[in-house]
């Protein structure tokens, strides 16, 4: 969950590492750090909170430093504080390291491969003692580093600089925990946790797997196996756009990307639905000897794997799967999953559902899936990230860069993706009549203008969020459809207001929940679903009648709840199965609107990182 740097080459040092962490702040900002190298010095300076201290702190040090590695945080071990911060040095000073991930044997490290006192509570200093250990042992760095990978046991990668070969930085990665991404330029190397800290940088870069090192200097980069074996391998090259991460006119990341989500469906659609066929195509994106038409009928049950708002997805994508494409579908939690020992074979389609495809439990639910050997689809808006290094096949969500560490339109490129999925798959198995392709594809390219339509609301859910922003407390409730879009306003809502905030299912109310209710607990209850519509109803005057205030998200038309609820959030009309999205970007508003009401970093909420590379 941290962010790790690295530079080398003819510039200056500082200001680049800084820049790059500043495109990685997602990953973890509760301290941050540099170490800068010259011929004849290497300068620590860390700090504990936002980078922005780090800045203040490096103003006018080291400005000559030609090379360097950078980390911003996000605690495992040890509290946020300055001691903790990397890089974390040997006892000596000679060797940093920055790391992100998890040793779990640190420990026992620690008091075989101690080199003196320790100064921190981290896993990560033992690292440097055991380099600089390998170093006065008389191996060479790539040695030193092939000791820590023999050794030290979990899910981790980290970098290294020794202050006696200034212009060297060396790598590795062991496992999911975030991988190592060198960018590439003539006369300078730049490395960084993953490719968009490297935009500005470079458009050519490497991918270190697990188990591999790499040896940097300014224009050569050489991979070694974890056994010292040479390996040789092409940068790719990927053409992608710094500019469009910066946050514009907008107060918050988070508004600017729940605005940008008209646009983000329309590029989810672009190139599979045809508006004047109207029919559904992602042939070209599925590989072809996994998914032929053959291997597609032989698919007897679909199991979608995600975390958090990305699992939320999957909830709504199991209903389109069952629906259009007749797969009996499961939604596993990927953190669940994997420790389950899951039932899977190859008649068994893994789709995993992960906006950064980075994330640690859903990289070992698919790990899972390819040991028995399961077709997989990932679904991922990060090119070249690592669910799409395992997948047979990927669809990106083309949802732009996501800097708000809440999820919002990377769900609803999501759901729209698993949607066009569903179609094409119950296409491809010959279950799908063409005259609900037709109009589930018409209806797909009515939900740019119905969510702008949210948009243009945004006025009375900012109202509601004032009425409601002193609550410490909200119940959320749905059925059907309106369950995963219940658990999703409620996570949106604890993420980045703090309120405690429970989703559940509205049938599930009376089994429990309807014992917090008093005039203290305000319910949100979605009500679009039209066959669900009168449980809801129920579920509402139950809720009134014990003197709890709902708020019915409805659709725009429907007053039946204008009597018993206290409050309406309207919603478009649309078909009630592509509901869900105009009713999470609603839901977004309300959190948002809250949120800030309440004073709450809303782009970087407390304890939270955007990518999850720690169990
Ligand atoms: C959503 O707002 C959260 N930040 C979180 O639940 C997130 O969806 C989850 O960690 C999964 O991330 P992924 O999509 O990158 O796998």
């Amino acid at each position: 969950m941290c962010g790790i740097v690295g530079y080398t080459g003819e510039r200056f040092a500082s200001r680049i590492l800084l820049d790059s962490l500043s495109r990685l702040e997602y990953r973890g900002y509760d301290s941050s750090g540099i170490a800068l190298l010259t011929e004849t010095n290497m300068q620590v300076i860390r700090a504990r909170g936002k980078l922005r201290e780090l800045s203040k702190k490096l103003e006018g040090e080291m400005t000559d430093a030609r090379a360097g590695i950078g980390h911003t945080r996000w605690a495992t071990h040890g509290v946020p504080s300055e001691k903790n911060a990397h890089p974390q040095l040997d006892p000596f000073g000679r060797v940093a390291v920055v790391h992100n991930g998890i040793i779990e044997n640190w420990e026992d490290l620690r008091q075989q491969y101690g080199q003196g006192l320790f100064s921190s509570d981290t896993d990560t200093e033992v690292l440097a003692h055991m380099l600089v250990g390998g170093l006065d042992a008389g191996l060479d760095l790539v040695e030193a580093v092939q000791l820590i990978l023999s050794k030290a046991r979990g899910a981790y990668s980290f970098l290294a600089v020794d202050s006696q070969q200034p212009d060297r930085l060396v790598g590795a990665r062991v496992g999911n925990a975030g991988g190592l991404v060198i960018g590439i330029s003539e006369d300078e190397s730049i490395v960084a946790s993953d490719v968009s800290a490297l935009l500005p940088y470079s458009q050519e870069f490497i991918f270190l797997e697990s188990n591999e090192i790499v040896d940097i200097r300014p224009s050569v980069v050489e991979i070694f196996s974890s056994d010292g074996e040479r390996k040789i391998r092409s940068p790719e090259r990927l053409s992608l756009d710094p500019v469009t991460a910066a946050k514009g006119t907008y107060k918050h990341f988070m508004l600017k990307e729940i605005h940008e989500q008209p646009e983000t469906l329309l590029n989810g659609m672009r190139g599979r639905y045809s508006g004047t066929s109207e029919t559904i195509d992602l042939s070209s994106e599925l590989n072809h000897e996994r998914f032929s038409i053959e291997n597609l009928k032989e698919i007897n049950r679909c199991l979608i794997v995600g975390m958090g708002t990305s699992m939320h997805a999957a909830m709504i994508g199991r209903h389109y799967l069952e629906q259009f494409a007749r797969i009996p579908t499961e939604v596993d939690n990927s953190a669940e999953f994997r420790y389950r020992r899951p039932l899977l074979d190859e008649k068994t389609l893994v789709i995993s559902v992960t906006q950064s495809g980075e994330t640690v439990d859903t990289l070992a639910a698919m790990e899972e899936a390819q040991r028995a050997g399961c077709p997989q689809i990932t679904l991922s808006n990060s090119v070249g990230s690592q669910t799409t290094r395992l997948a047979d096949s990927t669809i990106m969500l083309h949802a732009g860069p996501e800097i708000a560490v809440a999820s919002t339109k990377t769900m609803i490129a999501s759901v729209i993706a698993l949607h066009g999925l569903s179609l094409f798959l119950g296409k491809q198995r010959g279950l799908l009549q063409p005259e609900v392709e037709q109009e589930q594809v018409h209806q797909a390219l009515l939900l740019p203008a119905a969510v702008s339509n949210v948009l243009n609301f945004t006025d009375e859910i900012d109202k509601l969020a004032e009425k409601y922003s002193a609550s410490n407390n909200f119940l959320f409730l749905g059925r059907g459809l309106g369950y995963p879009v219940a658990l999703e306003g409620a996570l949106k809502l604890k993420e980045v207001s703090y309120i405690h905030a429970e989703g559940y299912s509205a049938g599930e109310m009376k089994h429990g929940p309807i014992a917090l209710i008093d005039d203290q607990m305000p319910t949100l209850a979605i009500c679009t679903q039209g066959d669900v519509h009168d449980k809801m109803r129920s579920n509402i005057q139950q809720i009134r009648a014990r003197g709890g205030a709902v708020i019915a998200l409805v659709s725009e038309g429907d007053s039946s709840m204008d009597a018993i609820a206290t409050d309406t959030l309207i919603v478009p009309d649309i078909d009630p199965i592509l509901s869900p999205i105009p009713a999470v970007v609603a839901l977004q508003l309300f959190s948002y609107g809250i949120a800030t009401r309440r004073g709450a970093d809303v782009d970087q909420p407390r304890n939270l990182a955007k990518t999850v590379t720690v169990e």
